[in-house]
């Protein structure tokens, strides 16, 4: 193919690693897969029911690019309850095709060509792909293990220039499963007030938090609505992730340019699909607590078995689902170890380096599998390492 045909900033973003590892272990036999970010439960019952009501009854139509009223309606409730948010579901919501789709909306909405987007780092690689695409210019804080995956302010106030259009918090995160607390939110919305900052807020991992820890929207405080565009999901809470729904709740101005764009990339979201993240919404809520317990079970089992790997540390992740152990005692990369549990112990993880420099010295294993396979792909990792070790 001849490459320049290919717009340069198609070109100058890569295909994550997690997609490569992905591609490598679905060619592979017998492999032990904890290198994907999904739910391996199925879509609760009653939500699969709504999509085949709406589908019998021919609500199988293009909707308003926004999404349908009564979705939007169910959205503001949940957020006024759930996270105190108090949104005009008229003017403030956008229902989009899934959370990715509402993270590029969001920044080719307001990023202007060499904007600078602050974003952490290790994360979830798609923040950093949108803004390049939209002509702005990424740039990473670190996000510390000793502070539980949260960020220093003030290594965020010495990035902030005259450029510094936005920045990027995800909580809980995706590889680290830290969750930002309250106190570090408030630091960083106060940098957001005094500079006169948008903060791009990812919760799709709101619900899956552990052993009484709390979510925060940094919406909520005091002050920081009409700057903040806060990114949610049904792929996560309710093992929707091939229904392609999301959404987010923006001021005003924002949220309508955000329609308007997603009008062209998508002319709407699956009419169906919002009929099932209406019934998620406003359904019985069982399911979300019973995958909450299962994932609960499972980290146990994996941050057990791993702390008895030598070589391999890790605290336990505070939410989302994934463990994100320290493996710099290894003296590999975590892309070497990556692909050596892969090739040697038909194991899939993600080197964490695919989500930043600060995520090398980890790897990502996803405990969104049953304790079974959990415990097998455990002594797989030891064999493994017990024989280099040999
Ligand atoms: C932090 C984070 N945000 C958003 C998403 C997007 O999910 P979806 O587009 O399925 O809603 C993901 C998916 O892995 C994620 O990890």
């Amino acid at each position: 193919m001849d490459v320049d045909r290919v717009a340069a900033r198609v070109r100058g973003v890569e295909l994550s690693g997690i997609r490569v590892i992905f591609d490598m272990a679905a060619k592979m036999p017998d492999v032990i897969r904890l290198e994907a970010g999904e739910p391996d439960f199925k879509t609760p019952q009653h939500i699969c029911e709504a999509a085949q009501k709406a589908m019998k009854e021919g609500r199988t139509r293009y909707t308003t690019s926004r999404g349908i009223p009564e979705l939007r309606a169910a959205i503001a409730s949940k957020a006024k309850k759930e996270n105190n948010i108090d949104a005009d579901p008229d003017e403030e919501i956008v229902v989009t095709a899934g959370g990715s789709c509402a993270v590029y909306l969001a920044i080719n909405t307001v990023v202007e060509e060499g904007d600078e987007v602050l974003i952490p780092d290790p994360t979830w690689p798609h923040y950093e792909a949108c803004v390049k695409l939209a002509g702005g210019r990424p740039l990473t804080y670190p996000l510390k293990e000793e502070l539980g995956f949260s960020f220093d302010i003030d290594e965020i106030k010495k990035m902030i220039t005259d450029r510094t259009k936005m920045i990027v918090v995800a909580t809980p995160s995706n590889p680290t499963g830290g969750v930002i607390p309250l106190k570090d939110l408030k630091a960083l919305a106060d940098v957001a007030i005094n500079h006169d900052i948008l903060i791009l807020s990812d919760e799709v991992y709101e619900k899956i938090v552990y052993d009484g820890e709390k979510h925060y929207s940094i919406a909520s405080l005091s002050g920081m609505k009409d700057r903040c565009i806060t990114v949610n999901s049904f792929s996560k809470t309710y093992a929707m992730t091939g229904w392609r729904l999301g959404y987010a709740i923006a001021p005003k101005d924002i949220a309508t340019n955000m329609a308007k764009l997603n009008l062209f990339v998508n002319s709407c979201p699956s009419s169906v699909s919002q009929e099932a993240g209406l019934a998620a919404l406003t359904g019985p809520q069982d399911d979300v607590v019973m995958m909450l317990n299962e994932y609960s079970k499972r980290r146990r089992v994996i941050v057990d078995g791993l702390s008895r790997i030598e070589g391999f540390t890790i605290n336990p992740p505070k939410g989302a689902f994934y463990a994100f152990p320290k493996i710099s005692k290894l003296n590999y990369s975590s892309w070497d170890l990556c692909m050596l549990l892969l090739k040697e112990g038909r194991v899939a993880t993600v080197p964490g380096s695919a989500f930043g420099a600060c995520g090398e010295g980890y790897i990502r294993i996803s405990y969104a599998n049953s304790v079974e396979k959990i415990k097998e792909a455990i002594s797989r990792i030891e064999e493994t390492l017990s024989k280099i070790r040999r």
